[in-house]
Protein backbone atom coordinates (compact mmCIF):
# COMPACT_ATOMS: atom_id res chain seq x y z
CA UNK A 1 0.00 0.00 0.00
CA UNK A 2 1.34 3.64 -1.05
CA UNK A 3 0.28 6.93 0.35
CA UNK A 4 1.54 10.13 -1.22
CA UNK A 5 3.04 11.91 1.73
CA UNK A 6 3.04 15.90 0.85
CA UNK A 7 5.87 17.67 2.53
CA UNK A 8 6.91 14.63 3.94
CA UNK A 9 10.73 16.11 4.32
CA UNK A 10 8.97 18.29 6.63
CA UNK A 11 9.12 18.32 10.68
CA UNK A 12 5.45 15.88 10.89
CA UNK A 13 5.78 14.70 7.59
CA UNK A 14 8.75 13.07 8.43
CA UNK A 15 7.89 11.61 11.54
CA UNK A 16 4.55 10.53 10.01
CA UNK A 17 6.67 8.58 7.77
CA UNK A 18 8.43 6.52 10.10
CA UNK A 19 4.83 5.89 12.17
CA UNK A 20 3.22 4.82 8.15
CA UNK A 21 6.41 2.55 7.22
CA UNK A 22 6.01 0.97 10.74
CA UNK A 23 2.70 0.10 10.13
CA UNK A 24 3.75 -1.51 6.98
CA UNK A 25 2.57 1.80 4.82
CA UNK A 26 4.74 2.75 2.22
CA UNK A 27 5.21 6.15 2.46
CA UNK A 28 5.99 7.84 -1.63
CA UNK A 29 7.57 11.40 -0.61
CA UNK A 30 6.46 14.96 -2.69
CA UNK A 31 8.51 18.01 -1.42
CA UNK A 32 9.55 21.33 -2.89
CA UNK A 33 12.54 21.35 0.02
CA UNK A 34 11.62 24.96 0.08
CA UNK A 35 11.27 24.39 4.24
CA UNK A 36 13.87 20.92 4.60
CA UNK A 37 16.55 19.26 3.70
CA UNK A 38 17.39 16.08 1.43
CA UNK A 39 19.33 14.92 4.30
CA UNK A 40 16.03 13.69 6.11
CA UNK A 41 15.59 10.98 3.81
CA UNK A 42 19.42 9.50 5.12
CA UNK A 43 17.65 9.64 8.24
CA UNK A 44 14.19 7.81 7.32
CA UNK A 45 15.94 5.12 5.81
CA UNK A 46 18.72 4.88 9.16
CA UNK A 47 15.50 5.14 11.34
CA UNK A 48 13.10 2.59 9.88
CA UNK A 49 15.65 0.32 7.45
CA UNK A 50 13.58 2.01 4.51
CA UNK A 51 14.41 4.52 1.66
CA UNK A 52 10.80 6.54 0.85
CA UNK A 53 10.57 7.37 -3.08
CA UNK A 54 11.15 11.06 -3.53
CA UNK A 55 9.76 13.38 -5.92
CA UNK A 56 11.27 16.51 -5.80
CA UNK A 57 8.70 18.85 -6.83
CA UNK A 58 5.46 21.37 -5.94
CA UNK A 59 2.12 20.82 -5.25
CA UNK A 60 1.51 23.32 -8.24
CA UNK A 61 2.70 21.33 -10.37
CA UNK A 62 -0.36 19.35 -12.14
CA UNK A 63 1.41 17.71 -14.85
CA UNK A 64 4.34 16.26 -11.89
CA UNK A 65 1.18 15.46 -10.02
CA UNK A 66 -0.43 12.93 -12.74
CA UNK A 67 3.05 11.63 -13.69
CA UNK A 68 3.20 10.76 -9.92
CA UNK A 69 -0.55 8.72 -9.90
CA UNK A 70 0.31 7.35 -13.35
CA UNK A 71 3.98 6.13 -11.79
CA UNK A 72 2.92 4.67 -8.29
CA UNK A 73 -0.66 3.06 -7.33
CA UNK A 74 -1.35 5.99 -4.54
CA UNK A 75 -4.17 4.95 -2.35
CA UNK A 76 -4.00 7.75 -1.19
CA UNK A 77 -3.02 11.44 0.04
CA UNK A 78 -1.81 13.19 3.50
CA UNK A 79 -0.92 16.59 2.56
CA UNK A 80 1.26 17.93 4.89
CA UNK A 81 3.11 20.51 2.22
CA UNK A 82 2.40 24.01 3.43
CA UNK A 83 3.96 27.38 4.55
CA UNK A 84 3.14 27.71 8.21
CA UNK A 85 4.87 30.70 9.65
CA UNK A 86 2.36 33.02 10.92
CA UNK A 87 4.01 36.27 11.24
CA UNK A 88 5.30 35.63 7.60
CA UNK A 89 1.47 35.31 6.42
CA UNK A 90 0.95 38.61 7.58
CA UNK A 91 3.75 39.98 5.64
CA UNK A 92 3.28 37.85 2.64
CA UNK A 93 -0.53 36.85 2.22
CA UNK A 94 -0.39 36.40 -1.46
CA UNK A 95 2.20 33.96 -1.17
CA UNK A 96 0.17 31.95 1.42
CA UNK A 97 -2.88 32.05 -0.30
CA UNK A 98 -1.45 30.87 -3.34
CA UNK A 99 1.32 27.89 -1.92
CA UNK A 100 -1.36 26.87 0.33
CA UNK A 101 -4.69 27.15 -1.09
CA UNK A 102 -3.65 26.92 -4.83
CA UNK A 103 -1.50 24.08 -4.05
CA UNK A 104 -3.59 22.15 -2.61
CA UNK A 105 -6.60 22.75 -5.56
CA UNK A 106 -4.09 21.16 -7.31
CA UNK A 107 -3.49 18.29 -5.74
CA UNK A 108 -7.15 18.15 -5.32
CA UNK A 109 -7.68 18.16 -8.89
CA UNK A 110 -4.58 15.70 -9.91
CA UNK A 111 -6.33 13.19 -7.14
CA UNK A 112 -9.84 13.56 -9.37
CA UNK A 113 -8.20 13.11 -12.47
CA UNK A 114 -6.43 9.45 -10.64
CA UNK A 115 -9.46 8.48 -9.56
CA UNK A 116 -7.80 8.38 -5.60
CA UNK A 117 -10.58 9.99 -2.89
CA UNK A 118 -8.62 9.40 0.51
CA UNK A 119 -7.12 12.51 1.70
CA UNK A 120 -6.06 13.41 5.32
CA UNK A 121 -5.47 17.21 5.55
CA UNK A 122 -2.93 18.94 8.11
CA UNK A 123 -5.44 21.55 9.22
CA UNK A 124 -3.90 23.29 12.94
CA UNK A 125 -5.88 24.21 16.56
CA UNK A 126 -5.48 27.69 14.90
CA UNK A 127 -9.07 27.03 13.34
CA UNK A 128 -10.47 27.68 16.53
CA UNK A 129 -9.32 31.58 16.52
CA UNK A 130 -9.61 33.07 20.02
CA UNK A 131 -11.08 30.29 21.96
CA UNK A 132 -13.82 31.50 24.21
CA UNK A 133 -13.89 28.21 26.08
CA UNK A 134 -11.29 25.41 26.75
CA UNK A 135 -11.07 22.44 26.05
CA UNK A 136 -11.52 22.60 22.62
CA UNK A 137 -13.89 20.34 20.61
CA UNK A 138 -14.09 19.50 16.95
CA UNK A 139 -17.67 21.67 16.45
CA UNK A 140 -16.11 24.34 18.61
CA UNK A 141 -16.95 27.67 16.71
CA UNK A 142 -13.90 28.67 14.02
CA UNK A 143 -12.19 32.02 13.26
CA UNK A 144 -9.02 33.01 11.54
CA UNK A 145 -6.69 35.42 13.15
CA UNK A 146 -4.37 35.80 10.50
CA UNK A 147 -3.45 34.44 6.50
CA UNK A 148 -2.25 31.69 7.55
CA UNK A 149 -4.95 30.87 10.16
CA UNK A 150 -7.40 31.72 6.80
CA UNK A 151 -5.92 29.01 4.57
CA UNK A 152 -6.60 26.33 6.94
CA UNK A 153 -10.12 27.15 7.89
CA UNK A 154 -10.54 27.90 3.83
CA UNK A 155 -9.12 24.46 3.13
CA UNK A 156 -11.52 22.79 5.57
CA UNK A 157 -14.36 24.61 3.98
CA UNK A 158 -13.48 23.73 0.71
CA UNK A 159 -13.07 19.87 1.40
CA UNK A 160 -16.33 19.73 3.59
CA UNK A 161 -18.26 21.82 0.08
CA UNK A 162 -16.55 19.21 -2.09
CA UNK A 163 -17.17 16.05 0.38
CA UNK A 164 -21.02 17.30 0.64
CA UNK A 165 -21.73 16.91 -2.98
CA UNK A 166 -19.31 14.05 -4.21
CA UNK A 167 -19.60 11.10 -1.56
CA UNK A 168 -16.68 9.48 -3.17
CA UNK A 169 -14.52 11.59 -1.08
CA UNK A 170 -13.12 10.28 2.16
CA UNK A 171 -11.69 13.48 3.89
CA UNK A 172 -10.14 13.99 7.10
CA UNK A 173 -9.45 16.93 9.08
CA UNK A 174 -6.54 16.00 11.53
CA UNK A 175 -6.53 19.65 13.70
CA UNK A 176 -2.84 19.36 15.67
CA UNK A 177 -2.43 21.13 18.69
CA UNK A 178 1.31 22.16 19.53
CA UNK A 179 4.22 19.47 18.09
CA UNK A 180 7.18 19.48 20.11
CA UNK A 181 9.18 16.53 20.29
CA UNK A 182 11.77 14.42 17.85
CA UNK A 183 11.99 10.70 17.18
CA UNK A 184 13.68 9.05 20.31
CA UNK A 185 16.79 7.89 18.15
CA UNK A 186 17.80 11.63 18.13
CA UNK A 187 18.09 11.13 14.64
CA UNK A 188 15.18 13.15 13.74
CA UNK A 189 13.71 16.21 14.55
CA UNK A 190 12.57 20.43 13.76
CA UNK A 191 14.92 21.81 12.19
CA UNK A 192 13.58 24.98 11.60
CA UNK A 193 15.60 27.70 9.48
CA UNK A 194 16.72 31.36 10.75
CA UNK A 195 15.08 32.92 14.28
CA UNK A 196 12.69 30.03 15.68
CA UNK A 197 8.85 31.28 15.65
CA UNK A 198 8.10 28.41 17.58
CA UNK A 199 8.77 28.14 21.68
CA UNK A 200 10.40 24.29 21.86
CA UNK A 201 13.25 24.57 19.07
CA UNK A 202 13.71 28.60 20.63
CA UNK A 203 14.19 26.98 24.05
CA UNK A 204 16.92 24.03 22.94
CA UNK A 205 18.84 26.59 20.78
CA UNK A 206 18.94 28.62 24.01
CA UNK A 207 20.10 25.58 25.61
CA UNK A 208 22.67 24.85 23.28
CA UNK A 209 24.19 28.56 23.09
CA UNK A 210 22.72 29.22 19.58
CA UNK A 211 21.02 32.29 21.13
CA UNK A 212 21.21 33.83 24.66
CA UNK A 213 18.02 34.45 25.81
CA UNK A 214 14.38 33.15 25.79
CA UNK A 215 11.79 35.95 25.36
CA UNK A 216 8.50 35.50 26.75
CA UNK A 217 5.89 36.86 25.27
CA UNK A 218 3.92 38.16 28.36
CA UNK A 219 3.08 37.33 31.62
CA UNK A 220 -0.15 38.91 32.15
CA UNK A 221 -2.48 36.95 30.65
CA UNK A 222 -5.69 35.60 32.77
CA UNK A 223 -4.11 32.48 33.03
CA UNK A 224 -2.41 29.78 36.34
CA UNK A 225 1.18 32.08 35.99
CA UNK A 226 -0.09 34.45 33.62
CA UNK A 227 1.86 33.22 30.58
CA UNK A 228 0.32 31.47 27.86
CA UNK A 229 -1.19 28.22 27.92
CA UNK A 230 -1.04 25.41 25.02
CA UNK A 231 -1.58 21.62 24.75
CA UNK A 232 2.02 20.35 23.27
CA UNK A 233 2.18 17.12 21.96
CA UNK A 234 5.07 14.51 20.90
CA UNK A 235 5.36 14.63 17.33
CA UNK A 236 5.54 10.65 17.66
CA UNK A 237 1.81 10.71 18.79
CA UNK A 238 0.68 13.11 15.89
CA UNK A 239 2.74 10.90 13.98
CA UNK A 240 0.63 7.62 14.94
CA UNK A 241 -2.48 9.60 15.05
CA UNK A 242 -2.26 9.70 11.03
CA UNK A 243 -1.77 6.00 10.73
CA UNK A 244 -4.80 5.58 12.59
CA UNK A 245 -6.62 8.06 10.61
CA UNK A 246 -5.46 6.47 7.55
CA UNK A 247 -6.67 3.20 9.06
CA UNK A 248 -10.01 3.77 10.55
CA UNK A 249 -11.09 6.50 8.04
CA UNK A 250 -9.82 5.94 4.95
CA UNK A 251 -12.09 2.74 4.17
CA UNK A 252 -15.09 5.10 5.08
CA UNK A 253 -16.22 7.85 2.37
CA UNK A 254 -17.67 10.89 4.55
CA UNK A 255 -15.93 14.19 6.73
CA UNK A 256 -13.85 12.73 9.18
CA UNK A 257 -12.74 15.87 12.14
CA UNK A 258 -10.18 14.84 14.92
CA UNK A 259 -8.24 17.25 17.20
CA UNK A 260 -5.06 15.89 17.97
CA UNK A 261 -3.50 16.88 21.11
CA UNK A 262 -3.35 15.56 24.64
CA UNK A 263 -6.12 17.09 26.44
CA UNK A 264 -3.50 18.72 28.86
CA UNK A 265 -2.65 23.13 29.38
CA UNK A 266 0.77 24.17 29.79
CA UNK A 267 2.34 27.38 30.37
CA UNK A 268 5.37 28.55 28.99
CA UNK A 269 6.94 28.79 32.79
CA UNK A 270 5.74 25.36 32.94
CA UNK A 271 7.85 24.34 29.67
CA UNK A 272 11.10 26.49 30.52
CA UNK A 273 10.72 24.24 33.89
CA UNK A 274 10.02 21.06 32.40
CA UNK A 275 12.95 21.78 29.93
CA UNK A 276 15.21 22.69 32.88
CA UNK A 277 14.68 18.80 33.78
CA UNK A 278 15.26 17.28 31.09
CA UNK A 279 18.63 18.69 30.69
CA UNK A 280 19.59 19.81 33.54
CA UNK A 281 20.19 23.16 32.52
CA UNK A 282 18.43 26.41 33.44
CA UNK A 283 17.32 28.31 30.47
CA UNK A 284 18.44 32.11 30.48
CA UNK A 285 14.66 34.00 30.05
CA UNK A 286 13.01 37.40 29.67
CA UNK A 287 9.51 38.80 30.11
CA UNK A 288 8.75 40.70 26.74
CA UNK A 289 5.80 42.19 25.30
CA UNK A 290 2.77 40.16 24.21
CA UNK A 291 3.15 39.00 21.13
CA UNK A 292 0.02 40.00 18.78
CA UNK A 293 -2.34 37.34 17.44
CA UNK A 294 -1.40 34.91 20.62
CA UNK A 295 -4.50 33.52 22.71
CA UNK A 296 -4.10 33.09 25.98
CA UNK A 297 -5.42 29.63 26.27
CA UNK A 298 -5.73 26.66 23.80
CA UNK A 299 -6.00 23.13 24.63
CA UNK A 300 -7.73 19.83 23.15
CA UNK A 301 -10.44 18.03 24.02
CA UNK A 302 -9.44 14.72 22.30
CA UNK A 303 -12.02 12.23 23.10
CA UNK A 304 -13.11 11.85 20.00
CA UNK A 305 -9.90 10.72 18.40
CA UNK A 306 -9.84 8.15 21.57
CA UNK A 307 -13.10 6.94 21.18
CA UNK A 308 -13.43 6.75 17.23
CA UNK A 309 -9.65 5.94 16.37
CA UNK A 310 -8.66 4.05 19.33
CA UNK A 311 -5.52 6.55 19.40
CA UNK A 312 -4.67 8.55 22.52
CA UNK A 313 -1.17 11.10 23.10
CA UNK A 314 1.01 8.73 25.70
CA UNK A 315 4.12 10.27 25.58
CA UNK A 316 4.49 12.84 28.53
CA UNK A 317 5.90 16.31 28.91
CA UNK A 318 8.91 14.87 30.29
CA UNK A 319 9.42 12.47 27.15
CA UNK A 320 8.42 15.74 24.72
CA UNK A 321 11.79 18.00 26.24
CA UNK A 322 13.85 15.05 27.00
CA UNK A 323 13.30 13.60 22.98
CA UNK A 324 13.83 17.25 21.96
CA UNK A 325 17.13 18.23 23.67
CA UNK A 326 18.47 14.22 22.71
CA UNK A 327 17.94 16.00 18.67
CA UNK A 328 19.37 19.20 19.73
CA UNK A 329 22.64 17.98 21.29
CA UNK A 330 22.91 15.68 18.40
CA UNK A 331 22.58 17.65 15.49
CA UNK A 332 23.47 21.35 17.08
CA UNK A 333 23.04 23.00 13.77
CA UNK A 334 20.13 21.02 12.82
CA UNK A 335 20.45 18.40 9.41
CA UNK A 336 23.24 19.60 7.68
CA UNK A 337 24.01 18.67 3.79
CA UNK A 338 25.10 15.25 3.69
CA UNK A 339 26.11 13.46 0.73
CA UNK A 340 23.03 11.97 -1.20
CA UNK A 341 23.03 7.68 -1.44
P1 LIG B 1 7.44 21.94 7.70
O1 LIG B 1 7.68 23.28 7.09
O2 LIG B 1 8.53 21.31 8.46
O3 LIG B 1 6.95 20.92 6.57
C1 LIG B 1 6.24 21.33 5.42
C2 LIG B 1 6.95 20.75 4.21
O4 LIG B 1 6.22 21.13 3.03
C3 LIG B 1 8.38 21.28 4.04
O5 LIG B 1 9.25 20.18 3.88
C4 LIG B 1 8.31 22.13 2.77
O6 LIG B 1 9.52 22.06 2.03
C5 LIG B 1 7.14 21.50 2.03
N1 LIG B 1 6.41 22.39 1.12
C6 LIG B 1 5.90 23.61 1.38
N2 LIG B 1 5.27 24.10 0.28
C7 LIG B 1 5.37 23.14 -0.67
C8 LIG B 1 4.92 23.06 -2.01
N3 LIG B 1 4.27 24.06 -2.60
N4 LIG B 1 5.17 21.93 -2.71
C9 LIG B 1 5.86 20.91 -2.14
N5 LIG B 1 6.32 20.95 -0.87
C10 LIG B 1 6.08 22.07 -0.14
O7 LIG B 1 6.11 22.08 8.59
P2 LIG B 1 5.49 21.06 9.64
O8 LIG B 1 5.65 21.66 10.98
O9 LIG B 1 5.96 19.69 9.39
O10 LIG B 1 3.95 21.20 9.26
C11 LIG B 1 3.31 20.29 8.39
C12 LIG B 1 1.86 20.70 8.22
O11 LIG B 1 1.21 20.73 9.48
C13 LIG B 1 1.66 22.08 7.60
O12 LIG B 1 0.53 22.02 6.76
C14 LIG B 1 1.36 22.95 8.80
O13 LIG B 1 0.59 24.08 8.45
C15 LIG B 1 0.58 21.99 9.67
N6 LIG B 1 0.62 22.32 11.11
C16 LIG B 1 1.83 22.43 11.72
C17 LIG B 1 1.88 22.75 13.08
C18 LIG B 1 3.20 22.90 13.79
O14 LIG B 1 3.23 23.43 14.89
N7 LIG B 1 4.33 22.45 13.24
C19 LIG B 1 0.69 22.93 13.79
C20 LIG B 1 -0.53 22.79 13.12
C21 LIG B 1 -0.55 22.48 11.77
C1 LIG C 1 1.78 29.08 16.65
C2 LIG C 1 0.84 29.80 15.72
C3 LIG C 1 -0.30 28.88 15.36
C4 LIG C 1 0.24 27.62 14.74
C5 LIG C 1 1.22 26.99 15.72
C6 LIG C 1 1.87 25.79 15.14
C7 LIG C 1 1.04 32.17 16.32
C8 LIG C 1 0.34 33.37 16.86
N1 LIG C 1 0.35 31.02 16.35
O1 LIG C 1 1.03 28.67 17.76
O2 LIG C 1 -1.16 29.52 14.43
O3 LIG C 1 -0.80 26.73 14.42
O4 LIG C 1 2.25 27.92 16.04
O5 LIG C 1 2.77 26.17 14.14
O6 LIG C 1 2.18 32.27 15.86
N2 LIG C 1 6.50 31.88 23.01
C9 LIG C 1 7.37 32.67 23.74
N3 LIG C 1 8.60 32.92 23.22
C10 LIG C 1 9.00 32.43 22.01
C11 LIG C 1 8.11 31.62 21.27
C12 LIG C 1 6.86 31.37 21.81
O7 LIG C 1 7.03 33.12 24.82
O8 LIG C 1 10.13 32.72 21.57
C13 LIG C 1 5.18 31.57 23.59
C14 LIG C 1 4.03 32.08 22.74
O9 LIG C 1 3.68 33.38 23.12
C15 LIG C 1 2.96 31.06 23.03
C16 LIG C 1 3.72 29.77 23.35
O10 LIG C 1 5.05 30.16 23.63
O11 LIG C 1 2.27 31.45 24.18
C17 LIG C 1 3.73 28.80 22.19
O12 LIG C 1 4.15 29.49 21.04
P1 LIG C 1 4.36 28.77 19.64
O13 LIG C 1 5.27 27.61 19.80
O14 LIG C 1 4.75 29.83 18.65
O15 LIG C 1 2.94 28.19 19.27
P2 LIG C 1 1.51 28.93 19.20
O16 LIG C 1 1.62 30.38 19.38
O17 LIG C 1 0.59 28.18 20.08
Amino acid sequence: MKILVTGGTGYIGSHTCLALIAAGIEPVILDNLSNSKLAVLNRIEAVSGQRPLFYQGDIRDAALLDRIFQEQPIAGVIHFAALKAVGESTQKPFEYFENNIAGTLTLLGAMRRAGCFRFIFSSSATVYGDPKTVPLREDSPRASLSPYGRTKLMIEQMLEDMQQVDPRWSITLLRYFNPIGAHASGQMGEDPQGIPNNLMPYITQVAIGRRDCLNIFGNDYPTKDGTCVRDYIHVMDLAEGHVKAWQVCGEQAGLHIYNLGTGQGVSVLEMVHAFARASGLEINYKIVARRPGDVAECWADPSKAQRELGWKATRTLDDMTRDSWCWQQANPNGYEEEAHV
